[in-house]
């Protein structure tokens, strides 16, 4: 049951010990019989981030992007950096960072950043080797929601005596940010460049509305989520969304093909304590932005959670994909709606069924099939990478080594359904493998790289 993905990112975590540890360090704790240790560490590191960079890490080298990297783990941009590959992080150095965002609430610094997170590649040779001298990439703010028409993507444009720059892709914005240097490449997963100066879209600046401002209703309806947002309406909900938003709040809303998918119990025979229950069970009292969901450990609870039941659920990450477990169905983010500190709005492809109310149901979806969900494999589509914009990204050179191709073998949406009991199972059985893999590995990699 060990997938290739897995085995690729042991590897990948080995080299990365030997490139952080010195080799006479490494050595020493070979001699010191210290290597249970050092085993358990990379375990640790496992099971923590599966993509296996931390941009934490790689930025606290270099003290002149304390700032950037402080509002990185700040705005819980660090953990969907950690959790995505194939990506450019464009930092800015102490100076450039505070004059830009001095005096900005965390919502916009957050925005700023997110602009400054290409989802594509770009180390110096590939930023001096653009076709046609320049090209649009896609940002993580694209994927916010609050981006819209070119002002989610970066223009790059190699301009003629070495110098690359940047801009927003939103038209009339000035190229007036270059490539500075290089700050660490580990290809083809994450780049890290320094730039001059920030990336500025218009508009990123201007901090929004407060949440308690939004019509709840209205989003949900244009995020293709009627029905969750007719029920939230008709039952009072939208008062509760309202008052708590500028506290904190995630909502995860069905969409609609999840209202009609086989299974979904019938609403009418509910009461409405039960269904009011259900509807809050969609929601809870913390902002969870994608990368603070994605690194969520334990249980989470929700604006149904009280004395009478626990109406919590879990969160599992399979590559880009993020699953909602309750203990009777699982259900898959399917976008991302809004991101808006403190506020967090997805779209979720099935209804959560609480096991307060739907624990005795016989089988919540007859198509749920058995199949066991892969501990860690990549879904085939990035689902929390939507590109809105029909940009291409460009492939990383050479096209045989890039982490586009995902193994055969990724969850479909089927396994991705399946009881939360089996899972477990298989979880156990493969960390077993895991710790004999890698004390053997790292015992055979010491010795090698002690012998030289
Ligand atoms: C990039 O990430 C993938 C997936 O985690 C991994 O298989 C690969 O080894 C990584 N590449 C490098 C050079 O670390
Ligand atoms: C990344 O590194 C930082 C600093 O070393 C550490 O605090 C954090 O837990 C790491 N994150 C992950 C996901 O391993
Ligand atoms: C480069 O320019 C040529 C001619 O204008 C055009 O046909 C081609 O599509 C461009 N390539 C890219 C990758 O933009
Ligand atoms: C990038 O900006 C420059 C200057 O405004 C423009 O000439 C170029 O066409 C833009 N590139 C793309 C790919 O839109
Ligand atoms: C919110 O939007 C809905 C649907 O578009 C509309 O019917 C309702 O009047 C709006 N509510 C407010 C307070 O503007």
């Amino acid at each position: 049951m060990v997938n290739p993905l897995t085995l690729a990112s042991l590897n990948k975590l080995l080299t990365l010990s030997l490139t952080h540890f010195p080799h006479s360090l490494y050595c020493n704790m070979a001699r010191a019989n210290l290597l249970p240790l050092l085993s358990a560490a990379v375990l640790l590191g496992l099971s923590a981030v599966v993509s296996g960079h931390n941009i934490t890490d790689i930025l606290a080298a270099d003290p002149s992007y304390s700032q950037f990297n402080d509002y990185l783990s700040r705005t819980g941009l660090a953990g969907e950096i950690n959790t995505r590959q194939t990506i450019t992080v464009l930092v800015l150095n102490n100076a450039a960072f505070s004059a830009a965002t001095a005096g900005h609430p965390l919502s916009v610094v957050k925005s700023l950043l997110s602009l400054h997170v290409l989802l594509d590649y770009f180390d110096n040779t590939k930023l001096h080797q653009i076709t046609n001298g320049t090209t649009l990439s896609t940002t993580l703010y694209q994927t916010t929601g609050t981006a819209h028409g070119n002002v989610g993507s970066v223009n790059i444009t190699d301009l003629k005596g070495g110098k690359v720059a940047f801009a927003s892709a939103a038209p009339g914005s000035k190229l007036d940010s270059t490539y500075t240097k290089s700050v660490k490449q580990i290809p083809y997963n994450i780049s890290v460049v320094e730039i001059s100066a920030p990336i500025i879209a218009p508009g990123i600046l201007a901090a929004p509305p407060p949440s308690s401002a939004l019509n709840f209703t209205a989003l949900l309806e244009k995020a293709g989520c009627k029905t969750f947002a007719s029920l939230v309406s008709s039952n009072g909900l939208a008062k509760t969304f309202q008052s708590t938003a500028d506290k904190g709040l995630t909502i995860f809303a069905p969409n609609d093909e999840a209202f009609k998918a086989k299974g979904v119990p019938d609403l009418r025979k509910l009461t409405n304590a039960e269904v009011v229950s259900l509807l809050q069970y969609h929601a809870t009292a913390k902002y969870l932005p994608v990368g603070t969901l994605k690194t969520t450990k334990g249980s989470v609870d929700t604006l149904a959670s009280n004395g009478a039941g626990k109406y919590d659920f879990t969160v599992s990450v399979a590559g880009d994909s993020v699953t909602l477990h309750t203990g009777v169905d699982s259900s898959r983010i399917a976008d991302t709606v809004l991101d808006s500190t403190p506020l967090s709005i997805y779209s979720v492809d099935s209804v959560l069924l609480p096991p307060e109310l739907f624990a005795n149901s016989p089988s919540p979806s007859p198509s749920i099939s058995p199949a066991p969900e892969p501990a860690s494999a990549p879904s085939p589509s990035p689902k929390l990478a939507p590109s809105p914009s029909p940009l291409p990204a460009s492939p990383p050179a050479p096209a045989g080594d890039t982490p586009a191709g995902s193994p055969a073998d990724a969850p479909s949406t089927e396994a991705e359904r399946s009881t939360s009991g089996k899972s477990d199972g298989v979880h156990v059985k493969a960390s077993a493998v895991f710790t004999v893999t890698v004390t053997a590995l790292s015992t055979f990699v010491v010795f090698a790289v002690c012998a030289i």
